[in-house]
């Protein structure tokens, strides 16, 4: 470890996070009934400029009367290049009665964007005697937010959770596709060269570098990485293996833009009964290993050592936290 020690990221479950427009009433009591732990909602790409205003009161309706349990209720404002955002920030701080829980800003690309939300946040929470502070997410979705991912993950300590726009990330790095997420049919290698017989196809992960460079940016500063929409909601195994791709890289959850996703978020970010078995079993070898005065020992057949403890660790104090 660096003689700075990396924090840790806030310990409450992020595995799904279900999005909904402000303007459609008729899902919030769904959003608020549903099994996801985070609800996001939308006053930003999902509404039409006409709908904002009617928007930011049917939010404070729904936030101020329906029973959201223990779920983190977040409130996602339009981009601050939008003559909505402060109005959006104003109304939905000043006129709701405590329940909510963060602010998500969508389109970030430096960390100054942060400072001024929390500098309006802090002076609405302030004027108002707030005790509870709100907190804010952000999501990465424009080639500005990753060159500058880093300062936005160190930008405020009001910031708990950072998610990959892959649509919009994808529109601002003109990249060739109108996909939300996935595999991309263009992205792909081939085996061998001109002279081989059959050249298999293989599909890398176009979204591999802005997710890794989120992930390292958050476990840096103590924040939640998420992946966030796969925009075809029928084609669950698309999104079952994108999400198992960001468990992999580092990430704790992905967004539903639809009901159907939300158990497929929740089983892929929940840690199965044979991984945290098997996690224990290591740290279990490793107490032995360690009575026996070794560093590293054997485990079915392969290397276990102290990096392992690390490893396995990580699996069972995630499973606990989401039991708990
Ligand atoms: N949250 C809760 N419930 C939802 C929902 C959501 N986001 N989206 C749909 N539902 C409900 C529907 O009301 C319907 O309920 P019912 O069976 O009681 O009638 C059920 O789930 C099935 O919905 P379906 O008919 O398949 O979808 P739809 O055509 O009504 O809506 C979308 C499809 C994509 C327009 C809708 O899911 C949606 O608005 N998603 C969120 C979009 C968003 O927020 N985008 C911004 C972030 S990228
Ligand atoms: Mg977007």
């Amino acid at each position: 470890m660096s003689f700075k020690v990396q924090p840790a990221a806030p310990a409450r479950p992020n595995r799904c996070q279900l999005f909904g427009p402000g303007s459609n009433t008729k899902l919030h009591p769904k959003m608020a009934a549903s099994a996801a732990d985070v609800i996001n909602l939308d006053l930003e790409d999902s509404v039409a400029p006409a709908d904002k205003p009617q928007a930011r009161k049917n939010i404070i309706e729904a936030i101020n009367t329906l029973d959201w349990g223990t779920k983190t209720v977040c409130v996602r404002i339009n981009g601050l290049d939008t003559p909505y955002w402060y109005r959006d920030v104003v109304e939905v701080l000043e006129e709701t009665n405590g329940r909510l829980d963060m602010i998500m800003i969508p389109k970030v690309g430096c960390a100054a964007d942060v400072y001024a939300v929390d500098a309006l946040v802090s002076a609405i929470e302030a004027a108002k005697g707030s005790t509870k502070r709100i907190a804010l997410e952000v999501i990465i979705e424009t080639a500005a937010g990753l060159a500058h991912v880093e300062e936005i993950a160190a930008s405020s300590p009001r910031l708990e959770a950072m998610s990959l726009g892959a649509a919009d990330f994808a529109a601002s790095m003109g990249m060739a596709t109108t996909g939300i997420g996935g595999t991309q049919a263009n992205y792909y290698m081939l085996s061998g060269d001109a002279s081989s017989e059959s050249r298999a196809v293989s599909y890398p992960d176009p979204w591999h570098h802005v997710t890794s460079a989120i992930v390292s940016a958050c476990r840096t500063h103590g924040i939640l990485p998420v992946d966030g929409p796969f925009g075809d909601f029928s084609d669950d195994e698309g999104y079952i293996a994108q999400a198992r791709r960001s468990a992999t890289m580092g990430m704790v959850g992905k967004w539903a833009i639809h009901p159907k996703q939300i158990a497929l978020a929740n089983q892929v970010f929940t840690p199965s009964e044979e991984a945290v078995t098997e996690a224990r079993e290591i740290l279990a070898a490793m107490e032995e290993a360690d009575k026996a005065g070794s560093g590293a020992t054997v485990y079915k057949g392969r290397l276990v050592d102290l990096a392992s403890i690390r490893q396995a660790q990580v699996i069972v104090k995630q499973a606990e936290m989401i039991a708990g």
